[in-house]
């Protein structure tokens, strides 16, 4: 595939103002330096949503929302990255190029969105001339109504009877699209044969991909998916999800299930807020989606081994994926039951209580913490803090983390900056006056090295010695030290361009925090932040020289080197 180069996205950037993308979509008004309006992306009657101009970034005091002009035309308008990008550069009279392929047509894809519309309509007509296909829905407990609404269809049995249908033009196409295999005495077969058949639609409710399921229960694989495509990732697509939002454009809670059946059952039951990984675990990806799509995400997994494996596994996604803003929480069937199952014995009522009892996720780490260590020797408690303080350093929403940390560490009987070892937060002489409701940010040297850069990028360039930070051993060095780096090459970056280029990285969401940050006394800011960012850096430069000097102390000393030796005795006269 290829990709928009990262130039012409800064080129965008530059050309682009924030202020008129946003007040053309809700209207702004000046209050001191920035622009305001209320949050269209939360309900509210005075406005804290905030637009700068000198950072080209938006931030909601009251939701947290937050990004640059792309994001805001993610969220706003619900577009992909590309979409945001080609609504920008259209709005300038340009046209998007793209690397590492030859000149692509506008949408390079739609010969791929053309057969699988195609097979999409030709399956839901061979469902009604099936009688055998429409008695297997009936049997499962499935009306017409619903598998109408899902789409569902039917791949007959043959092996050519898609295949046929496409123009030789369109059969490339086929096999692209994962409809159809190539023999290898020449010509195609079909790859979907006797099979009902789930489409898979996107967040814009293109159909991308299939799930077929056996009628026969002998033939297998029981579930059969389209390939990785083009236009179909396993990893990032939820079944269900477009006509989740479809029902609800305010979902308040979304379930996540394991199966197609589960999700068309539970709608057949009249709970619409449902959709499946693609019989995948859950990625960061599909998280994410989650998260956009509504504030509470519950994961439903079967009570067997299995199904509690998958949910570690989740659990451990959510950890770097969650933000204070969202909720994640974890249900247990009983043995042998999927969502499929259960609500056609015990009816939606019973369901729907189950789902109220759905456990937090803070809740399930302790319980797994509980079911692991029994905490009644002081071994036993080390162990828990020990196996507790990887993941506990893993969350990024802060409070959470807080909170949570907390709890561990009275478990284990430790203070928790004990608990995490060491790289708790620094105390910082510097006092933020100001702290964004709802998104509490918890300053430190490092934190506050980083916004100031953000604020003001030209900053990089007044950084001395910026080897001496290097020897540091914190989580947040590299990515300061990579910034100043950056930063000095090309000094003129807004903070919306530095942000770019980090979308999609793990880093982006904290920097994206620390871009909200708002420094006090905004009079003077200039004279402020290059003080507070120099402030910062000295701390940092003190830290790592403490370290050092510690590390050395730790060593026996008939190991020291002669220089070693003289850097203790400089540290003594320091
Ligand atoms: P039913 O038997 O129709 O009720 O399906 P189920 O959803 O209960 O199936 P199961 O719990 O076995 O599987 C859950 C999900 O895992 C399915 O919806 C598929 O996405 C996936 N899956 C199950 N079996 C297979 C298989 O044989 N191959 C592949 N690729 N995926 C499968
Ligand atoms: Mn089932």
């Amino acid at each position: 595939m290829s990709r928009i180069p990262k130039s012409f996205i800064d080129d965008i950037l530059t050309r682009i103002d924030i202020v008129d993308i946003v007040d053309a979509r809700v209207p702004l008004k000046k209050a001191g330096a920035n622009y305001v309006a209320c949050c269209p992306f939360h309900n509210e009657k005075t406005p804290s949503f905030s637009v700068s101009q000198s950072k080209q970034f938006y931030h909601c005091f009251g939701c947290g929302a937050h990004g640059t002009a792309i994001s805001f035309l993610m969220d706003y308008e619900r577009l992909s990255f590309p979409e945001a990008i080609e609504t920008l550069a259209h709005s300038l009279g340009l046209e998007v190029p793209h690397e590492g392929g030859e000149q692509e047509p506008r949408d390079s894809f739609e010969p791929l969105h053309n057969v699988l519309n195609l097979a999409d309509s030709w399956f839901r007509q061979q469902l009604k001339n099936s009688p055998s296909a429409i008695e297997y829905l009936k049997q499962r407990g499935l009306s017409g109504e619903t598998a109408a609404a899902f789409g569902i269809g039917y791949a007959p049995a043959g092996w050519e009877n898609l295949v046929s249908q496409f123009s030789d033009q369109q059969k490339k196409h086929a096999t692209t699209a994962g409809l159809s295999s190539q023999r290898e005495s020449g010509g195609l077969y079909d790859r979907f044969r006797h099979r009902i058949m789930f489409p898979i639609h996107d967040r814009r409710g293109r159909v991308v991909g299939f799930g077929g399921r056996v009628i026969d229960p002998e033939d297998e694989p029981k579930y059969l998916n389209s390939p990785e495509t083009p236009v179909f990732q396993k990893g990032r697509e939820l079944y269900g999800l477009f006509r989740a939002r479809q029902q609800n454009r305010h979902l308040r809670q979304l379930l996540v299930v394991e199966g197609y059946m589960d999700v068309v059952m539970l709608a057949e039951h009249g709970i619409n807020n449902v959709v499946a990984t693609l019989g995948t675990a859950t990625t960061a990806d599909h998280l994410r989606n989650l998260f956009r799509a509504a504030p509470e995400i519950i994961f439903c997994f079967d009570g067997d081994t299995a199904g509690h494996k998958a949910a570690w596994r989740a659990f451990e996604t959510s950890l770097t994926e969650l933000d204070d803003r969202h909720q994640v929480k974890f249900l247990f069937l009983p043995d042998g039951e999927d969502p499929d199952s259960l609500v056609q014995k015990e009816g939606r009522k019973s369901f729907q209580k189950r789902i109220e009892t759905a456990q937090s996720l803070s809740a399930y780490f302790l319980q797994q913490l509980t079911d692991r260590f029994d905490g009644n020797s002081l071994d036993s408690r080390a162990q828990m803090a020990d196996f507790a303080r990887p993941l506990l350093k893993k969350i990024q929403a802060e409070v959470l983390s807080e909170l949570v940390s907390g709890e561990v560490a009275k478990r284990v009987g430790i203070s928790p900056a004990k608990l995490l070892g060491g790289s708790k937060p620094m105390p910082i002489e510097h006092k933020p006056v100001r702290r964004a409701r709802g998104a509490r940010l918890e300053m430190n040297d490092i934190r506050l090295a980083v916004a100031a850069l953000l604020a003001q990028p030209s900053l990089a360039g007044k950084v001395e010695k910026p080897e001496a930070l290097a020897q540091l051993k914190h989580a947040g060095i590299p990515l300061l030290l990579e910034l100043i780096e950056q930063l000095r090459g090309e000094p003129d970056l807004t903070t919306a361009q530095i942000l770019e280029h980090y979308r999609d990285k793990p880093e982006s969401a904290a920097l994206h925090k620390l871009a909200a940050y708002e420094f006090p006394n905004p009079d003077n800011e200039a004279d402020l932040l290059e003080k507070v960012f120099q402030d910062a850096l000295q701390q940092l430069r003190r830290k790592a020289a403490e370290q050092r000097y510690a590390e050395l102390l730790a060593k026996s000393p008939a190991s020291l080197t002669p220089a070693e030796r003289e850097e203790i005795q400089a540290f003594g006269r320091s």
